[in-house]
């Protein structure tokens, strides 16, 4: 057995927490073939073949193969970048700026030259800058430069909603605008419980809470873990994700993209509502803001320019 030539093709670079919980939710879908490829010799071969292995136990097929040489990746339908380093305690996701910007330009530049039609979806942090650098770094369309955050963070939102209310995270969809950083924007109107806007079920100081809670949810994990960043929630966002493109379901995702324009915010990646497919990004979904949610998501996008500024300066 090796890798079906009738399957799609992802490649997870950086096969860490996050990239190989992508890589085993992946393989338990069981309608793609998994390349995992990392720097450290041995970790994707080891992962690749444990994953292969637990494939009769839970019924797939998918075959997994760990490589250290981008020739591997070649053809990918999707890319995803989780490598980089994580965060440590007392660590924002901005002090690793340098580090994640000159592994990002690497592989990057490397997966552009064996998957130039590949969809990217950028993990690394601080996400939102690390997105400039594939775009840059590639050269592709916006299209194909898709950043994983809002999934994450809205996801983080829904499940303290529904804590809250004591009702199933099923019923509960929530959206988080803005930049993957402590100005991000839970945006309480449009979250709805069975169609019922939150403001309709919580009082204005318990949404507050929550939306607070979730805007340090990642600070939080990384506080208890000690040893490094969340990996479940974020390894299924970015599964969400894919699924919408490869399936061609045309979600309706919170994803950091290259916003030209949309929301007032020009050439830079900040967090919206998009349409997700089989191209990538399919459409930047507008929502009517109020102003102080617009002076929200200014105040988020404005702390990401910083940074991309910040990244400008770097050597
Ligand atoms: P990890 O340390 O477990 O895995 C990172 C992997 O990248 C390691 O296996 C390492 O060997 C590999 N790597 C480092 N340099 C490389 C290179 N030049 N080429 C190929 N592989 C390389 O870290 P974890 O927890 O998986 O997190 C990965 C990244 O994702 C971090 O930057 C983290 O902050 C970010 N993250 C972002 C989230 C988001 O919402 N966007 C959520 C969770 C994590
Ligand atoms: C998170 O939000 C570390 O950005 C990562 O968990």
């Amino acid at each position: 057995m090796a890798l079906m030539e009738n399957r799609p093709k992802v490649t997870v670079v950086g096969t860490g927490m996050v990239g190989g919980t992508v890589a085993q939710l992946m393989a338990q879908r069981d309608y793609v073939d998994i390349v995992m490829i990392d720097i450290v010799e041995g970790l994707p071969q080891g992962k690749a073949l444990d994953l292969r292995e637990t494939g009769p136990v839970m019924g797939y097929d998918t075959y997994l193969l760990g490589s250290n040489d981008y020739a591997d990746a070649a053809g990918s339908d999707i890319v995803v970048i989780t490598s980089g380093i994580p965060r440590k305690p007392g660590m924002s996701r901005d002090d690793l700026l340098k580090v994640n910007k000159g592994i990002l330009t690497s592989v990057t530049s490397e997966i552009a030259k064996v998957a130039p039609n590949a969809i990217l979806i950028v993990v690394s942090n601080p996400l939102d800058a690390m997105c400039h650098v594939a775009l840059d770094v590639s050269g592709f369309p916006r299209e194909r430069v898709l950043g994983m955050a809002g999934v994450l963070d809205s996801a983080r939102f829904r499940s303290f909603i529904a804590e809250e209310l004591e009702v199933s995270v099923e019923d509960v969809s929530a959206f988080v605008l803005g930049g993957h950083g402590d100005t991000m924007v839970p945006l309480a109107r449009y979250s709805t419980v069975a169609g019922i806007p939150l403001p309709d079920l919580m009082d204005e100081e318990t949404i507050a809470c929550l939306q607070t809670r979730t805007a340090n949810g990642g600070a939080e994990v990384v506080a208890l873990l000690k040893t490094g960043s969340a990996y479940y929630a974020p390894a299924a966002s970015v599964c969400e994700m894919i699924d919408s493109i490869l399936l061609d379901k045309k979600r309706i995702l919170p994803v950091s993209v290259h916003l030209q324009g949309e929301y007032g915010v020009d050439n830079l990646y900040v967090g919206v509502p998009v349409k997700l497919g089989r191209s990538g990004l399919e459409k930047v979904i507008e929502i009517k803001l109020t102003d102080d949610e617009s002076a929200a998501l200014k105040k988020s996008a404005a702390a990401v320019q910083d940074l991309v500024d910040a990244m400008a300066n770097l050597e």
